[in-house]
């Protein structure tokens, strides 16, 4: 993996008409790079996928890719390849056929055809299957005939969107791990879109946050997961106790509050609810939820300072609902937010 970027999107800014619907987009890839674009619906992640691919204009800003300036270039000339999350297999035609069929666009015959057509069914587990008909392959095995079909096209840069929403949980996991798998195999780089973090986590080598068409955080799955640096991505990565923090006091509903240890500078502090200390500390709550996690056990506590949520190994003792509990929120384990909201 080299260190220049290889594919960069430079001031992006990509509308549907008057409406703007990714705003100056900076964003550079390296090569071989896995990268997953998370986000809440309506951000931006297909409008940005689309212009990778050459499928919409660009308003303003350029794509290089490669060491060329291809915002200009014709989808079919750019050697990106795109699996949508409706991955549309020809159902007529047989899955070999299927992936046959960009190859042969390109005017490729015989044994060299055959040749790649084989690896590729080969390198997604698919080897058996050739002869089916789409409608007689499970959802998982649909999906890795479309990865195939893609891959064998050798593109520069694989976008995927949302591929694997269409599949149950456990094939979800499969999938990732085949992914992932033939992502390190080929060394394509790629860019999967996700609003699923636990996905994104899983899979990828960095993480772009978006929100209303902008970047909110580009970091590893590390820093993403323990260091949030906005309230917007420590909700969306399950810090769900967050707080602005006013003159070094926690602001609240019920004013200002000391947090115990020295006052934080940040702009916020986000806790998760096993940063939660139950069970001792400066400030008391009723529980008025309880959940049972396997594991852990999850109490939501009605406080001065609105509902805070905290979790506890479940071989601790059970407390009953409306039970009065005293709790801390430890600064020292809270995620120092830079920008809140
Ligand atoms: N063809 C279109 N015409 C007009 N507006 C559009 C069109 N496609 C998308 N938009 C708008 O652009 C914004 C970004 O949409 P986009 O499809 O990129 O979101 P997304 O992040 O992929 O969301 P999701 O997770 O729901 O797929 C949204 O506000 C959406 O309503
Ligand atoms: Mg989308």
């Amino acid at each position: 993996m080299s260190d220049a970027p290889y594919l960069s999107l430079e001031k992006l800014t990509l509308a549907y008409g008057d409406t703007v619907a990714v705003a100056n987009l900076d964003l550079p890839i390296r090569k071989g790079e896995l990268v997953a674009l998370l986000g809440p619906s309506g951000c931006g992640k297909t409008t940005t996928m689309r212009a990778i691919a050459g499928l919409l204009p660009v308003k303003s800003g350029h794509v290089r890719l490669d060491g060329a300036d291809i915002t200009r270039v014709p989808a079919n000339k750019r050697a990106v390849g795109l699996v949508f999350q409706s991955y549309a297999l020809f159902p007529h035609l047989s899955v070999y056929e299927n992936v046959a069929f960009g190859l042969k666009l390109k005017g490729m015959r015989g044994t060299g055809l055959d040749a790649k057509v084989r690896s590729g069914l080969t390198s997604v587990g698919l080897s058996s299957f050739a002869n089916r008909k789409p409608a007689e392959l499970s959802g998982g095995q649909q999906q890795r005939v479309a990865l195939a079909r893609s891959m064998v096209m050798e593109p520069k840069v694989l976008l995927l969107d949302e591929p694997l929403s269409n599949l149950d949980a456990r094939l979800r996991l499969e999938m990732r791990t085949e992914l992932q798998r033939v992502q390190k195999e080929t060394g394509v780089t790629m860019i999967f879109v996700t609003h699923d973090q636990a996905e994104a986590l899983a899979l990828a080598d960095r993480i772009v946050v978006m929100k209303n068409g902008k970047i909110e955080q580009i970091g590893s799955p590390e820093d993403i997961y323990n260091r949030p640096t906005s309230s917007f991505v420590a909700d969306f990565v399950g810090f769900e106790n967050i707080f602005p923090i006013e003159q070094g006091k926690m602001k609240t509903s019920s004013g200002l509050i000391d947090l115990s240890g020295p006052a934080p500078s940040a702009a916020g502090l986000a806790w998760r609810p096993r940063m939660v200390t139950l069970g001792s500390g400066p400030f008391r709550g009723t529980v008025r939820g309880t959940s049972f996690a396997g594991d852990s056990r999850e109490y939501l506590l009605d406080t001065p300072f609105g509902p805070i949520k905290a979790e506890v190994e479940a071989s601790q003792p059970a407390h009953a609902l409306g039970s009065d509990l005293s709790f801390d929120l430890p600064a020292e384990k809270a995620a120092p937010l830079s920008r809140f909201a």
